[in-house]
């Protein structure tokens, strides 16, 4: 493995990634251990457990946990395997309870993790202490803008700490209505062959695919102009050196609304007030389409039609691909509604951001075969032979007219163009620093 992370190292120098990083049973191990150990991973949303008792089940890497919200409108993250025998406690996807008791031998836990009784238990455990006897609970849990995530290492740094200054661009995404964003009903979740860090090292700032993958969507009418440019229009990457990124295209307040932005009857529930002067001229420039918070959870808001020749909506969804092996995720998609905007507003989106991303969605089928590609050379022994690289050089050491943008004035390290991979590579030595640290 020290072998291979050192190959890493040099590589990312040449602006190359191996591709057996992206499919290996040791490499998945060490993933689980030091990135989803320590890292501030996304659990849900607070509008899906809205009211005292509602617990729902989570991920974080392979380990199932319930995230409740007790009775004090606490948000516990809680390990959904027993204390006694390793049980799986909770058996629904999700609910409302006070209490869950453990099918198999009964053992009784309090929605905020404490143990709370077991049958026969003034015989049966006379010397129990039930403090030493509840589930084991994400030690840091934490929400910013009703994003929850939890840290599952103890001496992990605050959330705020962790998002750096991609904390900055989520207050301007979802500060914009006092009101706020909930999702609308479940989450949708579907199983694609292919690795985690492929959705990550997309949405990080592939701008460079959507000319070519998704071409078959202008085709059809149901998305006009898109971006034929290669991601050698307007837009700019900025990256951030947690591993985070984001892509930014064109104004979106208050126009034009139909190239990423919003609606004037949207626009006005907005309250520009509630962000800093340099946020307010930020959102009159700039939009973010896309984003990842490292590891593994992505933002997107961009127009999309519900059918030929409608005028697109914008919708916004959360997306997350969970880790189930080194060639297989489950692909999360929470879509979002504004609180404050009119429903037929958030109905449109929903239906066309649906029909974009979403488990039938037509950029999904896309995405999902080119991505199941990069695990495929991974395992191939014979890419093993060669030791197969990826080329990440892209807008890399003069290969196109891609620079550090210097005069940008908000946070982040911003590119004069999206025609490189920056982001791309900021995130594999993010990537790369957690796994080699012990
Ligand atoms: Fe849960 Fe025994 S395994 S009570
Ligand atoms: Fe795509």
């Amino acid at each position: 493995m020290d072998e291979l992370l050192g190959k890493v190292a040099d590589s990312l120098e040449e602006g190359t990634v191996p591709a057996r990083i992206f499919n290996d049973p040791q490499v998945h191990r060490l993933e689980m251990e030091r990135i989803f150990t320590r890292c501030w991973v996304f659990v849900g949303h607070v509008s899906e457990i809205a009211s005292p008792g509602d617990y729902m089940l989570r991920y974080i890497g392979q380990d199932e946990f319930i995230v409740t919200r007790d009775e004090n409108n606490e948000i516990h993250v809680l390990f959904n395997r027993c204390a006694h025998r390793g049980s799986p406690i909770c058996r629904v996807e999700k609910g409302n309870a006070t209490h869950f008791r453990c099918p198999y031998h009964a053992w009784i836990y309090k929605n905020n993790g404490e143990w709370n009784g077991a049958p026969l238990r003034a015989r049966a455990y006379r010397k129990l202490d039930p403090k030493e006897w509840g589930l084991q609970a994400a030690p840091l849990v934490d929400t910013v803008h009703g994003l929850i995530f939890a840290c599952l290492d103890p001496e992990g740094p605050t959330l705020r700490e962790y998002l750096g200054d991609m904390a900055w661009y989520l207050d301007v995404i979802f500060g914009l209505s006092p009101e706020g964003m909930s999702v609308i009903g479940e989450p949708q979740r579907w199983q694609v062959p292919t690795n985690w860090k492929m959705g990550a090292d997309n949405f990080v700032g592939d701008s460079y695919h959507v000319a070519s993958l998704h071409r078959s969507i202008e085709e059809v009418g149901a998305f006009p102009d898109i971006d034929v440019t290669g991601g050698n229009g307007p837009g700019k990457h900025v990256s951030f050196p947690q591993g985070h990124g984001l892509l930014l295209n064109s104004g979106y307040l208050p126009e034009p609304w139909d190239k990423g932005g919003f609606p004037p009857e949207v626009s006005a529930t907005f309250d520009l007030d509630r962000l800093t002067p340099l946020q307010r001229e930020f959102v009159a420039e700039h939009a973010v389409t896309h984003l990842l918070i490292f590891p593994n959870l992505a933002f997107l808001r961009v127009p999309a039609v519900t059918a030929p020749g409608e005028m697109p909506a914008v919708f916004t969804l959360l997306r997350q691909w969970q880790p189930l092996e080194s060639d297989q995720v489950v692909n999360w998609n929470w879509m979002l509604r504004w609180n404050s905007a009119p429903e037929e507003f958030n109905e449109t989106g929903y239906i066309g951001g649906l029909s974009q991303h979403g488990p039938s969605g037509i950029l999904e089928q896309d995405d999902g075969l080119a991505w199941s590609g990069a695990p495929d050379v991974g395992r191939s022994a014979f890419a093993r032979k060669r030791e197969v690289k990826f080329n990440y050089q892209l807008g890399f050491d003069g290969m196109s007219d891609y620079s550090v943008d210097t005069e940008y004035p908000y946070p982040g390290t911003a590119t004069t163009t999206m025609l490189g991979e920056l982001p791309q590579l900021t995130m594999y030595r993010r990537w790369l620093k957690e796994m080699v640290r012990a």
